[in-house]
């Protein structure tokens, strides 16, 4: 081994490093090459493990153009590194890039629970009649709820409603809306025309038909020529545009303590299976109750009704059990679009 062949060597390597440089393309391998030449255990070391073998005087210059051979491949391969940094940059951008006109993945739309949906169906028809929506509360007294809609203590007909007791004496949540009336009566100077949608609560052994939380909408109008047969002419219409034009409506006597006279209101339409069906309570509101509601029963009348919310929701959508109102199952919410 002499300078001039370990001197070719070293030219050779650059020779050679210099082209793997350049065919490289990724940082990563960019740096593996560099300690391949240049590390300890690298090419250049190898080369000058044969520096043993020259006479002394030759040993420095063997020394200085390994040096430079070094300092050649450190240089290529830094202006090397910025040129591939700059491409894979420029690659992530491409692959990287959002398409704004691409068409967004479309939102799965909800739908009104059908409870609300009837309900907003009743108020679009009572309110083409004029009336207007008020909400009263949940947790009733049971003066209101029953002694100022003439239902005294210990009266046969409280036997109508089971109702849930708090632990506050004479605190109970409502069983009917008809309370709502006497608050509005209270607040409001007649005429009078609402509904009043809202939860009701019964002390009730549940089954496809009864619930011991459901909906009412009550119904209250008052002026000072109020008769039986305004009653009758709103609640066909509010039949006929829940269940069709070409429902039927039928007039029965009833009994409601808060009322008198008290009628029952069946339906029958084209597509009812079942013949006659019940959908609410009405009557002439009893004169004690005007008076209960600060009312003059010598110069006003009016005329309520309750219907429940259930009930109209079950018989316009086939719903067969109102149990499955509460049951928040998404298949039956997508059943009803
Ligand atoms: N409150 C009655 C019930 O829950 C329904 C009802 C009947 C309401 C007749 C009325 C009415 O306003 O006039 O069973």
């Amino acid at each position: 081994m002499d300078l001039a062949a370990l001197e070719s060597q070293l030219r050779t390597l650059q020779g050679d490093a210099a082209s793997r440089i350049t065919a490289c393309t990724d940082l990563t391998a960019l740096d593996e090459l560099g300690s391949s030449l240049l590390g300890k255990r690298g090419a250049i070391t190898d080369v000058l493990r044969g520096i043993g073998e020259l006479p002394p005087a030759d040993r420095p210059k063997i020394g200085a153009t390994a040096n430079e051979v070094r300092a050649a491949i450190e240089s290529l391969l830094t202006a090397r590194r910025s040129v591939v940094a700059v491409e894979e940059l420029a690659l992530r951008i491409t692959a990287e890039t959002i398409d704004p006109t691409a068409p967004a993945p479309r939102p799965r739309s909800g739908s009104l629970h059908p409870i609300p949906e009837t309900i907003r169906a009743i108020a679009e028809i009572m309110s083409s009649f004029g009336f207007s929506i008020v909400e009263t509360r949940e947790v009733e007294d049971d003066v209101v709820n029953f002694q100022l809609l003439n239902i005294p203590e210990d009266h046969p007909s409280r036997d109508l409603w089971d109702t849930l007791y708090l632990r506050e004496p004479g605190r109970l949540l409502r069983t009917h809306t008809s309370p709502g009336q006497i608050h509005v009566m209270r607040t409001t100077p007649p005429p009078i025309r609402v509904i009043l949608p809202g939860r009701c609560f019964r002390y009730e052994a549940v089954d496809a038909s009864h619930g011991f939380e459901f909906h009412q909408v009550e119904g209250l109008l008052v002026d000072t020529t109020t008769t039986l047969s305004d009653l009758k002419g709103i609640l066909s219409e509010l039949a006929r545009g829940l269940f069709g034009a070409a429902t039927e409506t039928r007039f029965r006597p009833g009994y409601y303590p808060f009322t008198e006279p008290s009628v029952a209101v069946d339906v029958r339409w084209a597509g009812s299976k079942e013949g006659w069906m019940t959908i609410l309570g009405a009557g002439m509101v009893h004169p004690t109750v005007l008076a209960n509601g600060g009312i003059d029963p010598e110069t006003h009348q009016g005329f309520a009704f309750g219907l429940g919310v259930e009930r109209i929701a079950m018989l316009r959508h086939g719903i067969p059990d109102l149990r499955a109102f509460l049951e928040n199952d998404t298949r039956f919410l997508r059943s009803m679009r």
